[in-house]
């Protein structure tokens, strides 16, 4: 049985559209309807007049009313230097030393500095300062060039064997696979593992201490220690930048290591320099 077409009460127009049996009502649209559609389109003229709206070939039309979320950003950002103006002022001023015995200017600098190294140091350092093979861990208290608030400030502003500060810390261990025989590196490499008790070949070790005191002992000094003036690393700790055991030590030893860490004085602030060198000094204890 066919379906009889639907009516309405004054049975208006269809559109004359009909599908299976199916027709569509030609009723006006509603009075609200149509009306929140005209302001729409009214909002619509208005918003692209009053905001950024066609994309142009380099940017986008302005819009009358200047917005840019760029500049409330910059906004956001100078309202935040201009409160913290006089404190950076303070920090970028007074003696690295005297920043620890103020509790307001130290808390201040631990906690820029804190930020200041997860963006600018922590892809070396890693984000909890702890290194990597090559990069120095930051929360022990074994420093390469020295742990004091003075130190950690010279070595952050100039960086390390960079070419680009003429100040940077500089030293350059030989590459001693031109200069001993690889009998010897094996001997003095057993050598440095007894330094810090790391098991190693006695016989070797013995015939190596000769080799040390000769080629090594200016720079790591006699008894292993290593030298801070010259950035050579402590032997006997059993902590190391690049690794102890015989095939890396004998790697440093046959081709040396260039560790190379850019300046920060110039890329950063003066504060903020010294709010990383105040957040680098307390991780490791701070001498
Ligand atoms: C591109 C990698 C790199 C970045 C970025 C970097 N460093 Fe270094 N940093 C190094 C290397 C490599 C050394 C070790 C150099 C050496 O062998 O003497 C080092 C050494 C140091 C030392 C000396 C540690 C010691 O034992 O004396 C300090 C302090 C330090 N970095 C702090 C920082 C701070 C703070 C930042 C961020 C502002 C930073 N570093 C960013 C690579 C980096
Ligand atoms: C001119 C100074 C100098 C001399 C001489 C020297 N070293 Fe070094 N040594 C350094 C420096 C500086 C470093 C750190 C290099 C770096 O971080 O890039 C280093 C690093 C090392 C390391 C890496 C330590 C670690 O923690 O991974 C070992 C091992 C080492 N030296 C052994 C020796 C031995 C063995 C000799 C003698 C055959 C020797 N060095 C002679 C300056 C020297």
């Amino acid at each position: 049985m066919a379906k009889q077409p639907m009516k309405q009460k004054q049975d208006p127009d269809t559109t004359g559209h009909e599908w299976d049996g199916i027709q569509e009502f030609n009723n006006p649209l509603p009075r609200w309807w149509l009306w929140t559609f005209y302001l729409c389109i009214i909002w619509g003229i208005w918003y692209v007049i009053a905001y950024p709206a066609w994309p142009l070939i380099n940017g986008a039309t302005a819009g009358y009313k200047g917005f840019s979320t760029r500049a409330n950003v910059a906004a956001d950002i100078a309202e935040a230097e201009a409160a913290n103006a006089a404190i950076n002022q303070k920090l970028a001023s007074v003696e690295l030393a005297t920043i620890a015995e103020d509790p307001e200017l130290s808390g201040y600098a631990t906690s820029a500095g804190a930020a200041v190294f997860k963006t600018w140091c922590a892809q070396c350092h890693g984000s909890g300062a702890a290194g990597a093979k090559g990069y120095p861990n930051l929360l022990d208290n074994d420093w390469l060039w020295g742990g004091t608030i003075e130190d950690i400030h010279t070595t952050v502003s100039h960086g390390i064997r960079n070419e680009v500060d003429d100040d940077a810390r500089y030293s350059e261990m030989p590459a001693f696979g031109e200069i001993l025989e690889p009998a010897e590196i094996g001997q003095v490499a057993n050598y440095v593992m007894s330094l810090s008790g790391t098991p190693q070949d006695a016989a070797l070790a013995a015939e190596g201490e000769a080799v040390f005191l000769d080629n090594c002992a200016a720079c790591h000094m006699e008894d292993g220690t290593g030298d801070r003036a010259q950035g050579a690393p402590n032997l006997a700790d059993a902590i190391w930048l690049y690794g102890g055991d015989i095939d890396t030590i004998t790697e440093t030893v046959t081709n040396s290591r260039y560790g190379v860490m850019p300046p920060w004085s110039g890329r950063l602030t003066e504060a903020q320099v010294r709010a990383v060198a105040t957040y680098v000094h307390q991780l490791g204890g701070g001498e």
